[in-house]
């Protein structure tokens, strides 16, 4: 597929994704969610990938949300549909996925672009960004993950109050609750996701995999998190970055991982 609506580079084993649909917010239109899924599915599989940083084009939107012209004459089954390709493909894939996913949030990050960002594992905001699940504003509910991860990351009384009132809420005010890492001016935006996915990059790759399935496993009801992280660790073990790290570490050296 030749991507049109999302820009993809791997530089240093980062790969950076854009959405890039800025005369539109960066909506996500059905053709973005495929180059996305594919996009993340490429990450997840190739080795020389260490870490995903996705932001939006331009300065005043991260994502407006997904593309409202395309489901506005939708049935029952069809917006069921429609949620649960996505969920499937994107949001969970992303949330997922073994390398760490850091949504750069550089303006507006509403509806699925607010859901996008919290399915990534880190989120950083611009100071100018305003965050929000609008959807009932539209007679809708969050359909990509929304009530559910909102509540995980700010508690149950706060997500509610977000999604009934539609209201957008600033930077500061997402840093406050929870809800972003850290808010910062937007010129230093990419640079702050980068110096975490840069030191990120300098641990042993598979217990980086390890860590983010057994604190994913923590948010599961059929899954007992405490069993997955015991199993995380135990295979931990069998890996040469065990050895290289433990042993880096008698021998008074740095390590160097190699991801096997
Ligand atoms: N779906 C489709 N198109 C969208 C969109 C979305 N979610 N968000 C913005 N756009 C489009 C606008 O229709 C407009 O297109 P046009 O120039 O062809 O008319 C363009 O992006 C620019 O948006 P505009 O509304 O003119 O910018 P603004 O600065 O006046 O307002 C927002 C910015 C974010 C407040 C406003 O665009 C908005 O409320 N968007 C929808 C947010 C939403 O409800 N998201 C949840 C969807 S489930």
């Amino acid at each position: 597929m030749t991507d049109q609506n999302i820009l993809q580079e791997v530089k240093d084993h980062i790969l950076y994704i854009t959405i890039n649909r800025e005369h539109k917010l960066n909506a996500l239109n059905k053709a973005t969610l495929a180059e996305l899924a594919e996009a993340i599915a490429h990450a997840t599989g190739n080795d020389e990938v260490r870490g995903v940083l996705i932001t939006g084009a331009g300065e005043k939107a991260f994502v407006a949300g997904a593309d409202i012209s395309e489901f506005s004459n939708y049935n029952v089954a069809e917006g069921e549909a429609l949620a649960r390709a996505g969920q499937n493909t994107v949001f969970d894939a992303i949330e997922n996925c073994p390398k760490p996913v850091i949504a750069a949030i550089n303006g507006f990050a509403l509806g699925g672009g607010l859901e996008l960002a919290m399915a990534c594992h880190i989120r950083i905001a611009s100071d100018n960004a305003k965050l929000g699940l609008p959807e009932v504003s539209l007679g809708l509910i969050p359909g990509y993950g929304g009530t559910q991860r909102l509540t995980q990351l700010v508690g149950k009384g706060k997500a509610i109050e977000m999604i009934t009132t539609a209201d957008m809420i600033t930077a500061a005010e997402a840093e406050k609750i929870g809800l972003v890492n850290y808010t910062v001016p937007q010129a230093g935006l990419v640079a702050k996701a980068e110096e975490l996915l840069n030191k990120i990059k300098l641990r042993a790759p598979l217990a980086i995999a390890s860590a983010i399935k057994a604190v994913n496993a923590s948010l599961l009801y059929d899954v007992d998190g405490f069993d997955a992280e015991i199993k995380e660790f135990g295979k931990c073990f069998g890996t040469l970055d065990f050895k290289e790290g433990t042993t880096a570490f008698l021998e008074k050296r740095k390590p160097v991982f190699i991801g096997k």
